[in-house]
């Protein structure tokens, strides 16, 4: 009888680590049933994730290009260009003023007709926007295309120039006004 009641703290311990390791192991199985197949999106498995960013995803040129478009969006914008709109009505002397300004100062890179595929154009890497394309889209509002041309691509580490030395805001909203118009040739000459 004695040497029963010495086995009593043993066989507790035992308990305890027995209670221990099944509680843990139906921890870590809980773990494996968390996402119920009730849950899973077939049509959208986790496997398919892939961050735009990551290595890979995109070719270098492609990166500086998303990364001007990825500072707007996100409210990058200087303040001194924030909700900037043009001056300008896009009036026939105004397009044709800009058509000429285009003509001088952008289309050996972007192209006559804002195709990128200006003289100078193939030799840059990221190659000159398709600004015939660009102005189409939502994104390109005055504020964009004045801080885009204004402060160019010194900071993306892009070829596109800073013209807010060269070209007076009047002047920049003048070619704005000629790409809003669709780049006419008419106005070319
Ligand atoms: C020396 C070549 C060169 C000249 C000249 C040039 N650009 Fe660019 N431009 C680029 C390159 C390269 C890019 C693409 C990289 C970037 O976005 O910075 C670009 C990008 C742009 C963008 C942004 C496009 C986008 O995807 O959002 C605009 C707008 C633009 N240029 C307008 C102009 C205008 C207007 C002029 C003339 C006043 C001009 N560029 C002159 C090379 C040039």
């Amino acid at each position: 009888m004695k040497k029963a009641w010495n086995k009593v703290p043993a066989a507790g311990a035992f308990c305890i680590l027995a209670g221990f390791v099944l509680v843990s192991f139906d921890t870590v199985f809980a773990q494996n049933q968390a996402t119920p197949p009730c849950c899973v999106d077939r049509w959208d498995p986790e496997w398919t994730e892939r961050s735009m960013w990551a290595p890979g995803a995109m070719g270098p040129g492609q990166l500086q290009r998303m990364a001007r478009h990825w500072t707007f969006i996100h409210g990058g914008l200087p303040f001194e260009y924030r909700g900037l709109w043009s001056t300008l009505e896009q009036t026939p002397d105004v397009v044709k003023a800009g058509a000429r300004l285009y003509q001088q100062q952008c289309s050996e890179c972007h192209g006559t007709q804002g195709m990128g595929d200006g003289d100078a154009a193939r030799a840059l890497t990221p190659s000159p926007a398709l600004l015939a394309y660009l102005i189409q889209m939502p994104m390109s509002v005055d504020e964009y295309l004045m801080w885009s041309i204004a402060e160019g691509g010194e900071e993306l580490k892009t070829d596109m120039p800073a013209f807010k030395d060269k070209l007076s805001r009047e002047d920049i909203w003048k070619i704005i006004a000629f790409m809003r118009a669709g780049f006419p040739e008419m106005a070319a000459e």
